[in-house]
C-alpha cells in the first residue's frame, strides 16, 4: 500500500506506542495485549489521522508526538471495537487468527475491549485539547449507537435509506473523526478541515459497503476473517437490501431470509445476488462515495499528502482484504 509510505516511520511509532500503552501488570490483559498485537490489521485510521495531521501549520515536535498518541489512541479505539463486534457477531476469526473470544472467552473479550477502551481515553487525555477528547467520546458514542441498531434489526429486512444511516453510525462517522483528529492535532485550519473530514466521511461509507461486499466476495485467507457472515448472522447488508426490493428476485431472497437457518442457503443467495444485479449495485455506490472524496480531495492544497489520500481512496474500491 503505496500511500502508507509518506507516513512510514509514525505508523513505525504508532505500533510502538500501542504496545508501551498495552502494558499491565495484570497478567491474564497482558497475554490478551500481546495476542492482539501479533495480528495487526491495516491499520487505516491510524494512517487517516496521520495524513490529515500532515496539512498542520507548524511540524513542532509537540505536535508531531500529539498526532502519534492521537493516532495509537484512534487504533485502540477500533480494536476494541472490534474485540466486541465478534462478540456481538459470533465472529471466529479476526485478522487470520481466532478472534479473542474464541481465543479466550467472551467475558475475557468483554472485559480487553473495556480495557482498550479507557487505555484509548487515557492517551486522548495527554493531548490536553478538550475538543480532541469530546470528539473521541462521541466517536464511540456514535458507534455504539450503530452498532445497536444494527442489532436491533437484527433479522429484520431494514429499508436502504436505514443501512446508510447504520453505516454512517458505524464506520462513516469513525473515519471522518479520524481525518478530524489528525488535524486538531496538529491545528489545521478549518477551511482544510472540512474537506479532510468530507472525505472521510465518503471513504468511510465506501469502506463499509466494500467490506459487506467481501462478506460475499471475497477469499477468507485472504480476507483475514470468515466470508457468508452477515446472513448468517442476521445482518442484511446492501446487496441484500437492494435484491430484495427487485420484483423478479425479492420472492426467492425473502424465502430464503426466511428459512429456519437461512445460513444454509448463502450459496444460492449469493447467486442470487450475482444474478439480479445487486452485488453491481453495491459496488457501484461505493464507487460513487470514491468519487466523492476525490472531489474532497481537490479542495485541498497539493501536496504528498493529499497524493497518499488520493491512492488510499483507490484502494478502499480495490481492496480484497
Ligand atoms: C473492519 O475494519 C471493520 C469495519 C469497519 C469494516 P478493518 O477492515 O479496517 O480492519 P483491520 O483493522 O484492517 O483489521
Ligand atoms: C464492524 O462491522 C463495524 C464496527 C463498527 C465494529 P462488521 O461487523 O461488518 O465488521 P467485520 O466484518 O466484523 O470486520
Ligand atoms: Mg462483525
Ligand atoms: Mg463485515
Amino acid at each position: 500500500m503505496e500511500f502508507f509510505s509518506l507516513v512510514e516511520p509514525h505508523l513505525a511509532q504508532v505500533n510502538a506506542m500501542l504496545e508501551e500503552q498495552l502494558l499491565t501488570d495484570n497478567e491474564l490483559i497482558q497475554e490478551v495485549a500481546q495476542y492482539l498485537l501479533l495480528a495487526s490489521g491495516k491499520r487505516l485510521r491510524p494512517a487517516l489521522v496521520l495524513l490529515s495531521g500532515q496539512f498542520g501549520v507548524s511540524p513542532e515536535p509537540f505536535q508531531a508526538k500529539r498526532l502519534v498518541e492521537v493516532a495509537t489512541a484512534v487504533e485502540m479505539i477500533h480494536m476494541a471495537t472490534l474485540v466486541h463486534d465478534d462478540i456481538i457477531d459470533d465472529a471466529v476469526l479476526r485478522r487470520g487468527m481466532p478472534a479473542v473470544r474464541t481465543q479466550f472467552s467472551n467475558a475475557v473479550a468483554v472485559l480487553s475491549g473495556d480495557f482498550l477502551f479507557a487505555s484509548a481515553f487515557r492517551l486522548f487525555s495527554r493531548a490536553g485539547d478538550l475538543a480532541i477528547v469530546e470528539l473521541a467520546a462521541k466517536v464511540v458514542h456514535v458507534m455504539c449507537v450503530g452498532e445497536i441498531y444494527q442489532n436491533m434489526d437484527h433479522g429484520r429486512i431494514a429499508t436502504e435509506e436505514a443501512y446508510w444511516k447504520r453505516i454512517e453510525a458505524k464506520t462513516g462517522f469513525f473515519l471522518e473523526t479520524s481525518c478530524r483528529l489528525g488535524a486538531l492535532a496538529t491545528g489545521v485550519p478549518e477551511e482544510i478541515q472540512v474537506p479532510l473530514a468530507r472525505y472521510g466521511h465518503h471513504i468511510g461509507l465506501a469502506y463499509q459497503v466494500v467490506d459487506d461486499l467481501l462478506d460475499w466476495l471475497a477469499n477468507p485467507e485472504k480476507l483475514g476473517k470468515a466470508i457468508l457472515e452477515d446472513v448468517a448472522a442476521g445482518v442484511y447488508t446492501l446487496p441484500i437490501i437492494h435484491a430484495l426490493g427487485q420484483p423478479a428476485y425479492g420472492g426467492a431472497v425473502q424465502e430464503i431470509l426466511s428459512a429456519a437457518e437461512p445460513g444454509r442457503h448463502v450459496e444460492e443467495l449469493r447467486q442470487i445476488l450475482v444474478q439480479s444485479g445487486a452485488l453491481d449495485y453495491a459496488k457501484v455506490q461505493a464507487e460513487h462515495h470514491i468519487a466523492q472524496a476525490l472531489d474532497m480531495c481537490g479542495q485541498l492544497p497539493a501536496s504528498p499528502a493529499r497524493s497518499a489520500l488520493e491512492e488510499l481512496a483507490e484502494f478502499v474500491l480495490a481492496r480484497e482484504y
